[in-house]
């Protein structure tokens, strides 16, 4: 891990407080950033070497708006075959260089009756339905305990920002308890039934595991999830990737004008 952070320290330059993790089909807040350095995750020692080709990751260094940041642009799920570990390596990293904020998009499944297609959720508390927690195995006290809280894993104050800048931007921000699975199949009817029942309002196959070790880290942390399919299971209608990945697009602009907002009101003075 040191290792790592020292390569990425020595190429990408200044120390930010901010971090971002980008979700399926919403890399456009990226786009925003004044890109000053970039690196390809294949040249960071010991990070996760990517299974899917096509899907090389880089992690960006830049500013927006002004404000430092540090982007994942690709992340790592378990579906792909990658264990808590190894999804949650970069969190850790980040937080050696010095990340204490850290900001999650994610795109899921809608269960909520009240939510539809291309609604943004913030995420106010979660289920792991993952079987696994990242923190399982040795602990290593520096940094942080054995068995770390997780009573507020999202931060009131991100959320308050977040809940105005969507009043004043004039548009929906449901907010709900994610629940985590590990996919990559979406879930059945019966599923979707269970999931409802134990009081998730979305599902989805990320962020968990990355908020649980920046929690472990005494990182704070602000999740949005788009919502990219509606998950009634007495009304289910098929899915495709295409359609999810429409859905993102759609509601991209409304998650990268918020996450701006949080991102400048929640800089270091
Ligand atoms: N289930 C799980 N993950 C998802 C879904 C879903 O319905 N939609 C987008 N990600």
């Amino acid at each position: 891990m040191q290792a790592a952070a020292d390569e990425v320290k020595a190429r990408l330059a200044p120390a930010s407080r901010i971090g971002i993790i980008l979700g399926t089909g919403l890399g456009g807040l990226a786009e925003e950033i004044e890109v000053e350095a970039a690196i390809s995750y294949d040249d960071i020692p010991h990070f996760p070497v990517s299974t899917v080709e096509s899907h090389h990751g880089k992690l960006i260094y830049g500013r927006l708006d002004g404000v430092p940041v540090l982007a994942m642009q690709g992340r790592f799920h378990l579906y792909e075959g990658y264990n808590g570990r190894q999804v949650t390596f970069p969190v850790r990293v980040f937080r050696t260089l010095g990340v204490d904020t850290l900001l999650i998009s994610n795109a899921a499944g809608g269960m909520n009756p009240n939510y539809r297609r291309a609604d943004l959720m913030m995420i106010t508390d979660h289920i792991n339905l993952q079987g696994v927690s990242p923190l399982s195995g040795a602990n290593h006290e520096p940094w942080g305990p054995r068995f770390p809280d997780m009573s507020e894993p999202y931060d009131l104050e991100l959320r308050r920002i977040a809940e105005e800048t969507a009043l004043e931007g004039g548009f929906r921000l449901q907010q709900g308890v994610y629940c985590a699975v590990v996919g990559p199949n979406l879930e059945t009817r019966a599923e979707y039934r269970l999931l409802r029942l134990i009081g998730a309002d979305a599902v989805g196959m990320s962020t968990v595991p990355e908020v649980i070790v920046a929690r472990h880290m005494g990182m704070r942390c602000l999740a949005i999830s788009v919502i990219t399919d509606e998950c009634f299971p007495d009304a289910l209608e098929e899915v495709s990737i295409p359609d999810i990945l429409a859905a993102a697009a759609e509601a991209e602009p409304r998650l990268t004008q918020l996450l701006r907002k949080v991102v400048s009101a929640a800089a270091p003075a």
